[in-house]
């Protein structure tokens, strides 16, 4: 096969952020927008990418050179997962990536890692590599961990299984949970998180004030757990609750902003069940539950609040041959 098309699902954390990179366990959704990335094999000995969304048109390098030099944000994590797809199963030859992406990255749903776990799938069907999902988990985090880092995997979990999950940090566990449509609402700040300051600053904190945030997380993880049987069992009210709970121990860790704050406060004077942060704080999205009579005036509360409503649906379908 010379040319494979793949997508995969953009995700939203439920519950257990930052506490989940601490070997905690976090709840996280795949949503109905997809990333979509078509890759061709050439005779050249090249990568060449295109990219629109994120700025890169005509991209090109030397297969050998791959991982080394300037490499620009946008072709970071195709860059990496090529490398490591090449380094691992050696191939002949050289592709050309296209990437298009049915959201923008800068609302925290995913891109990289959603696009890294499409280029591992599609570079194995085009070379006829039978990988299992935990092979590809295993590249495409090491790629995402390179690049940034810290993470725990929960977005490279999300893109490859799809669902909504139970994840362990490094896919120790990962549970896909059955649950009906989860009644999300989706309130997007404007403001683009900044992740690794944010992991930064927590572990910073983690080394000054170890008794505090081990309880914070010891905490967080006791929560996860039981709104891991409530949402199996459908009780969003108290599920609801428990997003309140987390979001006290966010904002106790310090990684909330007046903006999260001030569209929380909106959705919960509306009537939701319940609202977070979604992801590392600072910026991107807040999340709320609610009952379907009081989805309007929650969305309109958010909307005069100064944030910017976004539908989806959870539990999409994880990375999938297209074409
Ligand atoms: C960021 O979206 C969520 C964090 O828990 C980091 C991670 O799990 O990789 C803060």
């Amino acid at each position: 096969m010379n040319i494979s098309t793949v997508s995969a699902p953009g995700k939203l954390m439920l519950l257990g952020e930052h506490a989940v990179v601490y070997g905690r366990p976090c709840i996280v959704t795949a949503i109905d927008q997809r990333i979509h990335v078509e890759i061709e094999r050439t005779e050249n000995t090249t990568l060449v990418i295109e990219a629109p969304d994120v700025d890169i048109a005509g991209y090109e390098k030397s297969i050998e050179t791959l991982g080394s030099g300037n490499i620009p944000k946008g072709a970071m994590f195709v860059e990496y997962a090529v490398q490591k797809f090449y380094a691992k199963y050696p191939c002949v030859g050289g592709v050309r990536v296209s990437v298009s992406s049915a959201f923008s990255s800068q609302i925290g749903f995913g891109s990289s890692s959603a696009s890294t776990v499409c280029v591992i799938r599609a570079l194995a069907e085009i070379y006829g590599k039978k990988l299992l999902a935990k092979q590809i988990f295993a590249i495409a985090h090491q790629a995402v961990l390179e690049i940034q880092g810290s993470g725990s995997g929960f977005d490279v979990a999300a893109a490859l299984y799809g669902g909504t999950l139970y994840f362990v940090a490094g896919g120790k566990t990962v549970e896909p949970l059955k649950v009906s449509n989860i009644p999300l609402v989706v309130g997007y700040t404007g403001v683009k998180a900044d992740t690794s300051g944010l992991l930064g600053e927590v572990a910073k904190k983690m080394k000054e004030q170890p008794e505090k945030v081990t309880r914070i997380y010891d905490a967080i993880a006791k929560l996860v757990n039981d709104a891991k049987t409530k949402m199996i069992e459908g009780d969003w009210e108290r599920v609801g609750k428990l997003m309140d709970f987390n979001q006290d121990y966010l904002r106790d860790l310090g990684v909330s902003s007046q903006k999260l704050e001030s569209l929380i406060v909106a959705a919960k004077q509306a009537g939701a069940w319940g609202a977070k942060l979604s992801g590392a704080g600072g910026g991107d999205c807040m999340i709320a539950l609610a009952a379907d009579d009081k989805r309007k005036a929650i969305e309109s509360a958010i909307e005069s609040a100064g944030g910017q409503v976004i539908h989806i649906s959870s539990s999409s379908q994880g990375v999938r041959v297209d074409a």
